[in-house]
């Protein structure tokens, strides 16, 4: 189909389904999950909800849940799911009108993917693609540890790195089955540059939807 076609077709099906777009960005620690959703919510103006960053942030202000989490982060754990369930839920109650959605880092358990179906599907929409970012482990180790030195983050460390990547092996890698078996999964190479990431990050995306 031409390209004038393909957007007329897509304008014509959204406006008619009033269909909102979300996208989920899955993959390791260290595999351009944060990086690549800056760019894909500039061009798709999609909303993006990190929950690594909304965690960072309430461990900043130090408020009772960041505290708490705090303790797993810095052993490179999960937070418990009731915790960061209850920020997705109003994090996406807070956009109301928004074009879709790109959730970074999260789900990461079943038990979350479950929950994120059932809170769009009261919204009356759900996840219509989960792109899974593939990055051999030696690379993502060097990117987090090579961050670590400037930036801070106290779980950007080769001991905490090696935990958070055996936690995504345990915990998160099942729920790339989970969207395979429901035919919404597509990995893509994330080993390149950035530039050429987010190019094949957008040739899955336009499968669906045009940069706003
Ligand atoms: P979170 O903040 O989500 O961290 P993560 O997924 O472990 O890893 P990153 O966010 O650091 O990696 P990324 O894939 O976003 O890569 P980035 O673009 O930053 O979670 C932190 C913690 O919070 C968890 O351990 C857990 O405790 C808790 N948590 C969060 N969500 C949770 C949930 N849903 N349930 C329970 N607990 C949860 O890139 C990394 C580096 O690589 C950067 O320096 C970047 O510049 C560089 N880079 C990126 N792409 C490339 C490239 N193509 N080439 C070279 N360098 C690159
Ligand atoms: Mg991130």
């Amino acid at each position: 189909m031409g390209i004038a076609l393909r957007y007329l077709f897509l304008r014509c099906y959204k406006i008619f389904f009033a269909l909102m777009f979300n996208l989920i960005l899955f993959g390791p620690p260290g595999s351009g999950k944060g990086t690549q959703s800056v760019n894909i919510t500039h061009t798709y103006k999609l909303q993006h909800i990190s929950t690594g960053d909304l965690l960072r942030d309430e461990v900043s202000r130090q408020t009772p849940l960041g505290v708490e989490a705090k303790k797993y982060m810095d052993q490179g754990l999960l937070v418990p799911d009731e915790v960061v369930i209850g920020m997705i839920s109003s994090k996406i109650d807070e956009s109301p009108n928004a074009r879709g959605f790109i959730f970074d880092g999260f789900p990461r358990t079943k038990a979350q993917a479950e929950a994120l179906d059932k809170l769009l599907e009261f919204k009356q929409t759900q996840i219509h693609l989960v792109l899974a970012l593939e990055v051999p482990e030696d690379e993502l180790t060097r990117r987090l540890v090579g961050r670590g030195e400037t930036s801070g983050r106290s779980d950007d460390n080769l001991e905490v790195v090696v935990k958070r990547i055996k936690e995504y092996h345990a915990k998160t890698e099942p729920v790339a089955g989970y969207y395979h078996t429901h035919g919404k999964l597509e990995r893509v190479k994330g080993d390149g540059t950035i530039e050429n990431t987010f190019k094949l990050l957008s040739k899955e995306i336009e499968k669906y939807l045009l940069p706003a």
